[in-house]
């Protein structure tokens, strides 16, 4: 089977495709945020830190894992397990887990592409009132929108790693890029633009607490697409002669520039709008900066550049958004394909018509949880509060189970398939890897620190999360 199994073309191709999944909506908003209210450039360093410490190894890890096996991840649990059934559980949490987050971020996708489409129609001053996103989301036309976000996916999908998921990412990465420059510069000469900059690049390391620690590690670690099997699959299509090690760190490159950038357009932005704004009191939540602030802001450019002006920079911001979601959504929709097709024997198209509608049941019930159906939007109590059947899948998948996904990754790759048969793999097509620094440092911490802050940050987010009860005061 594998010889049939379907690559990249090129190792640029993988590269992107990878650093597309990357690339999301975390990076543009969600990162620039969090690091000016927790720090500035000490939340920088420390994240950069986390990134090339303690990811970068993840990383390399699960990629070497798919390229081994040439199998979706729940096969490469399974053959570089030596079908040990007790690593099972792992494999399948790997399959799982992207099932559920994919619901999770196709929900937001459909409101970013909403938000979209109503720029494109001119009408940006609607989505700046302060009640337009409550109403957007319980309207019924959200429902029109996840059909079309639903084809896009699907089209891409089914035109399998070539032409499908490498043609796409080779289209909206470069193109994200020109937009996201391209906003830079123009952000950059709004009147007190230097105002944000100064706070998002400016170190305060006051800040730095274990809270903000604990939230730069789970940040990059979601930035980075860890733990959902992503990579592992996305690897499984890449050729012996590539270079992981080399790839990975591109990837974390790009993927952590991209979130640099961001920052340059979003602070100033908001400086610019008002200057005397206080960074403690920004919302933490992408969700609210991305609906409901930031639509103000843009519409408020019209007094620089006129209503046409200012739908054009949101148009092209929203589409930023679009594209860095859509390639997100298509690696992880892409993992239970290849699992269900590998295991199955069926082919893409009835994989994926199969999983669109498993994920589109589920992404509907969640669409209906905040507030249009009572018994979703209250469907339990944990933690001490209401919880939405969308909160659920956002706290138990995302919060909970990926550190863990990463804590298994570690274990299995050093316990079970062992640091030799890492290496072996990591070495191949990059030479001299064995006996190098990278080797020995990857080897270590995989074995040691790693796996023990990932269960530390799982057992506390349990205990936070689900008892409302902090182990470490984080
Ligand atoms: N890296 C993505 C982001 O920053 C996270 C993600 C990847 C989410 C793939 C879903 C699927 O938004």
């Amino acid at each position: 089977m594998s010889e049939k199994r379907e690559h990249f073309s090129s190792r640029l191709g993988f590269i992107l495709a990878a650093a597309g999944s990357a690339v999301g909506i975390g990076n543009l908003v969600g990162f620039p945020v969090s690091a000016t209210k927790n720090g500035g450039g000490a939340f920088l360093l420390v994240y950069a830190l986390f990134v090339i410490f303690i990811c970068l190894p993840v990383m390399m890890a699960e990629m070497a894992m798919g390229r081994k096996a040439q199998k979706d991840p729940l096969g490469s649990y399974k053959l570089l397990a030596g079908n040990d059934p007790k690593w099972n559980f792992a494999g399948f949490l790997a399959v799982l887990t992207p099932f559920m987050i994919a619901v999770f971020y196709m929900v937001i996708t459909v409101w970013i592409f909403g938000y979209l489409s109503q720029t494109a129609l001119g009408n940006l001053d609607a989505l700046a009132q302060p009640d337009n996103f409550g109403t957007f989301i319980n309207s019924y036309t959200v429902f029109g929108y996840m059909a079309v976000v639903a084809i896009i996916v699907n089209l891409i999908l089914v035109g399998g790693v070539k032409e499908g998921i490498e043609k796409a990412a080779k289209f909206m990465m470069p193109a994200l890029f020109v937009l996201l420059t391209a906003l830079v510069v123009y952000v950059l000469t709004l009147d007190n633009a230097m105002a944000g900059v100064k706070y998002y690049i400016v170190p305060d390391f006051s800040k730095m607490d274990a809270s903000v620690l604990n939230g730069a590690l789970a940040q990059a670690f979601f930035s980075l697409s860890l733990g959902m099997g992503i990579l592992m699959t996305y690897a499984s299509y890449i050729s012996k002669k590539d270079d992981i090690v080399g790839s990975a760190k591109m990837v974390a490159v790009t993927d952590s520039l991209v979130a640099f950038i961001a920052g340059l357009m979003v602070l100033p932005a908001i400086f610019s709008f008002n200057p005397n704004t206080d960074p403690s009191t920004l919302s933490d939540s992408s969700v609210s900066m991305i609906f409901v602030y930031l639509p103000k802001i843009l519409l408020a450019l019209q007094a620089d550049i006129g209503y046409f002006g200012a739908s054009v920079v949101a148009f092209v911001f929203f589409l930023l958004v679009f594209f860095a979601a859509i390639t997100s959504l298509v690696s992880i929709v892409e993992v239970p394909t290849a699992t269900l097709s590998d295991r199955k024997g069926i082919s893409r198209k009835k994989a994926l018509a199969i999983l669109t509608l498993s994920t589109g049941v589920l992404t509907v019930l969640c669409t209906m949880s905040f507030g249009m159906v009572e018994s979703l939007t209250s469907f339990v109590n944990y933690g001490g509060a209401d919880k939405s059947l969308f909160d659920i899948v956002y706290d138990v998948f995302y919060d909970t189970i990926l550190p863990l996904n990463g804590l298994m990754v570690c274990l299995f790759v050093m316990y079970r398939w062992k640091k030799a048969n890492l290496s072996e793999e990591l070495s191949q097509g990059c030479e001299g890897y064995i006996g190098s620094f990278t080797e020995k440092y990857v080897n270590f911490s995989l074995s040691t620190f790693i796996p023990a802050i990932l269960l530390l940050i799982f057992v506390n987010t349990v205990a936070t999360k689900f008892f409302a009860f902090s182990i470490f005061g984080f």
